[in-house]
C-alpha cells in the first residue's frame, strides 16, 4: 500500500478529521445548459429558461454564512480548515473542442478533488462548465505537494467534452427509453472517453466504491482501476438501477464507520452487489425519509431531497448533519453517534450539502482492509 504522509492522508470517509477544505460561494454562477447538464427551475412550467450569469449577492451571502458556520464548528473540533482561492467563474471556457458561456462555483470541492491515501487526484469531470474547476484548489495542492515528498499528485486525463462525447437527445429521451437505457447504465456521456467526477467515489480504506452514473462512465472506472489497483486498492463498481439521473454517490451510499453504511431506500444497490458488504459484516441501514419533499427543495437546486443524507463524518462516532433533518439525527443517536446539527439549507441550491461542500485532506489512520 501507499506510504502514510503527515500532510495528505485520508483513506476513508470516517477516520478522525485533521484537515479539510470547505467550499465557498464567492463568485458563483448559475450552471449553464450544456450537453452534460440541463438545469431546470423546480416546479416551473417546461421550457422556462434557467437563469444564467452570476448568482445574486444575497444567494452568495446566505450560502457563505452557512459555510462559515461549518468552518467554525470544524475549528472548534480542532480541525484545520482551508478554503479555495478566489476564481472568476463568470469567465467562459473555451478549448479547441467546445465553448461554455461561464463556469460554476467552488461550493463543492468534493465533486472535483479526492484524497486517496497520500495521493490527491483531480477528477477529469464530466461537464464543460466544470472543466477548470480544479483551479481554485491548485495553490493548496502545490502547498501540500511541496510540504512532503510522499505526497502524490495526479490529474486524471481530461476528456475532450466535444459534442461527440455526449449522447444527443439524452435529456429528451421518453420515459420508456430512459427506463430501458438506465438499466444498461447508459446516460448522457458515451463510453468512448475517460469521464468521472470525484464525488462518484466513496473510500473504504483499501476499497474504493465507484458509482456508474451520468458523471462517471465505464472508461472512467477502468482508468481508476488501472491507476489504483497496482497500488493495492480495489475498485468496486456499484449501481443503483432505480436512480434515473444518478450523479455523485454521497446522497445514495454513505459509509459512517467501519461496518455501517447509510443507504437510500429509494435507490437500492443492483441485486447481488450488497453481498460484498453483507459477507464482510457490514450493515446497510436505510436513511429515514428526508424532512423536505423534492418539490420543496430550493428552486435552483438540481439535487434531490436526499441531500438530507449528505452528512460529514469528523470521526468514527461524530457526524455533522443538517439541522432540520431530525429523523436522521434520531437514527444517528440510536446508532450511538455524537451528532452536530448545523443549518445548511442555503447551500442546497449549489447542488450539495455537508459532504459535497468539503474535501478532506487529512484524517488520522491508515489504509485498512475492511473486506478481507
Ligand atoms: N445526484 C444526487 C446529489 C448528489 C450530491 C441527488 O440528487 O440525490
Amino acid at each position: 500500500m501507499q506510504q502514510v504522509s503527515e500532510v495528505v492522508n485520508s483513506w476513508n470517509e470516517w477516520d478522525p478529521l485533521e484537515e479539510i477544505v470547505v467550499g465557498s460561494a464567492d463568485g458563483a454562477n448559475f450552471e449553464p445548459t450544456e450537453p452534460g447538464n440541463r438545469p431546470q427551475i423546480r416546479n416551473a412550467p417546461p421550457g422556462t429558461p434557467f437563469p444564467s450569469g452570476p448568482k445574486s449577492a444575497e444567494a452568495v451571502d446566505r450560502a457563505n454564512e452557512e459555510l462559515a458556520g461549518l468552518v467554525s464548528l470544524l475549528e472548534s473540533e480542532g480541525v484545520r480548515v482551508r478554503r479555495p482561492a478566489p476564481h472568476d467563474f463568470s469567465q467562459p471556457v473555451r478549448t479547441p473542442d467546445f465553448e461554455a458561456a461561464n463556469q460554476y462555483c467552488a461550493v463543492c470541492p468534493r465533486d472535483v478533488m479526492i484524497t486517496i491515501g497520500n495521493e490527491i487526484i483531480e477528477a477529469p469531470m464530466s461537464r464543460r462548465s466544470r472543466y477548470f474547476e480544479y483551479q481554485p484548489y491548485r495553490e493548496l495542492v502545490y502547498e501540500y505537494w511541496n510540504a512532503d515528498p510522499r505526497v502524490v499528485w495526479t490529474t486524471a486525463p481530461k476528456p475532450s467534452m466535444a459534442d461527440k462525447m455526449y449522447r444527443d437527445g439524452f435529456w429528451d429521451w421518453p420515459l420508456a427509453e430512459r427506463h430501458e437505457r438506465m438499466h444498461s447504465f447508459e446516460f448522457c456521456v458515451t463510453q468512448d472517453e475517460v469521464v468521472f467526477d470525484a464525488a462518484d467515489m466513496s473510500r473504504f480504506g483499501r476499497d474504493i466504491v465507484v458509482q456508474e452514473s451520468m458523471t462517471t462512465n465505464r472508461a472512467g472506472i477502468t482508468w481508476l482501476k488501472r491507476h489504483l489497483e497496482p497500488k493495492g486498492f480495489r475498485i468496486r463498481p456499484v449501481h443503483f438501477p432505480l436512480d434515473f439521473f444518478p450523479s455523485h454517490i454521497d446522497c445514495t451510499f454513505v459509509p459512517l464507520r467501519p461496518g455501517l453504511v447509510l443507504t437510500n431506500p429509494d435507490r437500492p444497490l443492483r441485486e447481488g452487489e450488497e453481498k460484498l458488504f453483507e459477507s464482510n459484516g457490514w450493515e446497510l441501514v436505510a436513511a429515514p425519509e428526508p424532512t423536505t419533499g423534492n418539490n420543496e427543495m430550493p428552486e435552483f437546486c438540481q439535487s434531490s431531497k436526499w441531500l438530507s443524507m449528505n452528512v460529514l463524518s469528523i470521526g468514527p462516532n461524530k457526524v455533522i448533519c443538517e439541522q432540520q433533518e431530525k429523523p436522521l439525527q434520531e437514527l444517528l443517536y440510536a446508532l450511538d453517534f455524537e451528532v452536530f446539527p448545523i443549518p445548511f439549507r442555503n447551500v442546497f441550491e449549489y447542488g450539495g450539502s455537508l459532504h459535497c461542500a468539503t474535501w478532506d485532506v487529512r484524517r488520522t489512520g491508515a489504509g485498512e482492509d475492511y473486506f478481507p
